[in-house]
């Protein structure tokens, strides 16, 4: 009998040790992007859409929304309204913050914004830079940011929605941004993301020739050829990316943490609610921090209790 209950207190604690220290490793500094089909202030009068929006944007620490039609402010607010008012803590009441670029475009009627959102508890924005220039329709919005929950620190985001019919030519000249903006704030540690129309007939595999962010080994891309990006069955498309320069910022994030997030599944919605959202999924990526270390304390203690429990629980 008291053998039985011990292997059953053991396989217990071994559950419970198991799924913290799971919850552990796949914590982490998250770092999104979603093209989300220009989301305007209709879109966020749609309760079921923003408290969608918000959860997926909760799930990161910085998150980069593109085709954001926001120039009266009434689309970004109040989604940052309902995210403060979720994840505020005793100790921050507004742990969200955004910033964003002006309208850009060629036509009046195509005007789209960058919006990164962060927390505020953990990040902060410590550089803005709107590119210039012709080579894109919407010039990268850059910001750099720095963080002491990451490994590599200070990083510097370069946003990209491209225009399908020249997004090899856009691609291409992500790398003259790289090298004005790495020059700027002399830091190399530089990740571009967003949705390129990297795939399908926009970037064929012929097309990468002429791409320096491929043809330089020093450019990794996190999100493979192979990944569908896209919602609906009729695309399968890696469209929506990231990459990074460098080895120290390719050391700093999780091996494989690079992925789409569908959130469709996760939060169990129809299909036809996840296109309310958008007709892209979210991309992400984790980087390596103190994550860990934060849960290890509240870890022990609890091994600790389980232990002693265990101990008195056949004496009883
Ligand atoms: C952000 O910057 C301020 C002032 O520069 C500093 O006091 C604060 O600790 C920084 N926060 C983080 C998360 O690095
Ligand atoms: C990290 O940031 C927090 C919050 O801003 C600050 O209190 C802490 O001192 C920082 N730690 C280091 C090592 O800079
Ligand atoms: C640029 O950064 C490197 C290290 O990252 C540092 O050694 C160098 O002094 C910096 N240069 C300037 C001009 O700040
Ligand atoms: C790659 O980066 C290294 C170190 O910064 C640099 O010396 C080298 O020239 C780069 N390679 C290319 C092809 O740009």
């Amino acid at each position: 009998m008291r053998g039985r209950s011990s292997n059953l207190c053991s396989l217990l604690l071994f559950s419970v040790f198991s799924l913290l220290f799971g919850a552990a490793l796949v914590s982490g500094f998250r770092i999104c992007s979603f093209n989300v089909n220009r989301f305007n202030s209709a879109k966020a009068a749609k309760p079921i859409v923003l408290h969608t929006l918000t959860k997926v944007v909760s799930k990161c620490d910085i998150c980069l929304l593109q085709d954001v039609v926001d120039s009266d402010g009434k689309a970004v607010k109040p989604l940052l309204t309902l995210l403060n008012r979720w994840k505020s803590t005793r100790y921050d009441k507004l742990p969200y913050a955004s910033v964003s670029s002006k309208v850009l475009g060629k036509s009046a009627d195509n005007m789209q914004q960058y919006v990164f959102i962060y927390r505020r508890d953990i990040v902060n924005v410590t550089g803005q830079h709107q590119y210039e220039g012709n080579a894109f329709v919407r010039p990268p919005f850059v910001v750099q940011f720095y963080s002491n929950k990451t490994d590599i620190k200070e990083f510097i985001l370069v946003p990209l929605h491209s225009e399908p019919e020249q997004a090899v030519q856009e691609i291409d000249s992500l790398y003259d941004v790289f090298e004005k903006v790495s020059e700027m704030w002399n830091n190399t540690n530089v990740m571009f993301l967003g949705d390129f129309h990297a795939g399908c007939a926009y970037v064929t595999r012929h097309d990468k020739k002429s791409i320096r962010l491929y043809t330089n080994s020093n450019f990794s891309w996190l999100i493979g050829d192979g990944v569908d990006t896209t919602v609906t069955d009729l695309t399968d498309c890696a469209y929506d990316r990231i990459v990074v320069h460098g080895q120290d910022f390719l050391k700093a994030i999780r091996p494989f943490s690079g992925k789409v997030f569908n959130f469709g599944k996760e939060f169990k919605l129809r299909r036809t609610k996840v296109l309310d959202v958008s007709d892209h999924y979210p991309i992400e990526v984790r980087l390596k921090g103190s994550a860990f270390l934060h849960l290890a304390p509240p870890l022990l203690i609890l091994l600790g209790v389980s232990a002693i429990i265990q101990f008195f629980l056949p004496a009883l």
